[in-house]
């Protein structure tokens, strides 16, 4: 499964979808298929311009947008956001009014900020999953309304993965990573420490 693939499988038939930062729509094309109409946004008038060329799907909506701001109330209740920084998602929704029932991310930074700061806008994390795509992984979250409070290694770590094996493989990664930047710096980094305590706890 690549990441579009999953992200189209935490998405329901009857949910409203609008995908902000779209690039090639790839995904509302995918959902066309299942007759699924959407709205595809990006931030690139080149982009749009683009995507409409090679897209003939009166079920997709292609609009220029800067974040939400060219999505207006009661037009989709499921938003999706990735393959942008951690910053950017939150810049997106710092600066909208609405509310989504349903917000499917894939950050490419600071996962544990993105889940610290999503419980402060009342969006809690529901559920995660690992996808390896071209020998990278990605961590998609799936946020509902609500928030929790999360142990220091559910917001470095993630929490409610659905793919338990594919999880153990990124954190076997992840120790692998953090363990030869320890190896190659000549301080103590508390920081890179603290990620190998929680990855060697949860791995027992
Ligand atoms: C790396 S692409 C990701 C494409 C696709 N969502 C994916 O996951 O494969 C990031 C896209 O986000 C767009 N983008 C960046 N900032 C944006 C913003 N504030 N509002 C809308 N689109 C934005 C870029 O123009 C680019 O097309």
């Amino acid at each position: 499964m690549n990441r579009i693939e999953a992200i189209y499988s935490f998405i329901n038939l009857q949910d409203k979808v609008v995908d902000v930062g779209c690039d090639q729509a790839k995904l509302s094309l995918l959902l066309s298929k299942r007759n699924q109409s959407s709205i595809a946004c990006d931030i690139s008038i080149n982009v749009i311009n683009r995507a409409k060329e090679n897209i003939n799907s009166q079920l997709i909506d292609l609009r220029v947008s800067n974040g939400l701001s060219n999505v207006k109330k009661g037009e989709a209740n499921t938003l999706v956001l990735s393959g942008m920084g951690t910053y950017t998602i939150l810049d997106i929704l710092n600066n909208t009014n609405l509310r989504f029932n349903k917000i499917i991310t894939i950050s490419n930074n600071y996962h544990d900020t993105l889940r610290k700061k999503m419980n402060e806008l009342n969006y809690k994390v529901s559920e995660e999953l690992i996808i390896k795509e071209n020998n990278k992984y990605y961590n998609l979250i799936l946020f509902t309304e609500g928030n929790k409070s999360y142990s220091e290694d559910e917001l470095l770590l993630g929490t409610n993965h659905k793919d338990k094996e594919m999880y153990i493989e990124y954190l076997k990664y992840l120790l692998e990573k953090y363990n030869k930047i320890k190896e190659s710096s000549k301080n103590k980094n508390e920081k890179i420490d603290k990620m190998i305590n929680l990855i060697n706890k949860k791995l027992k």
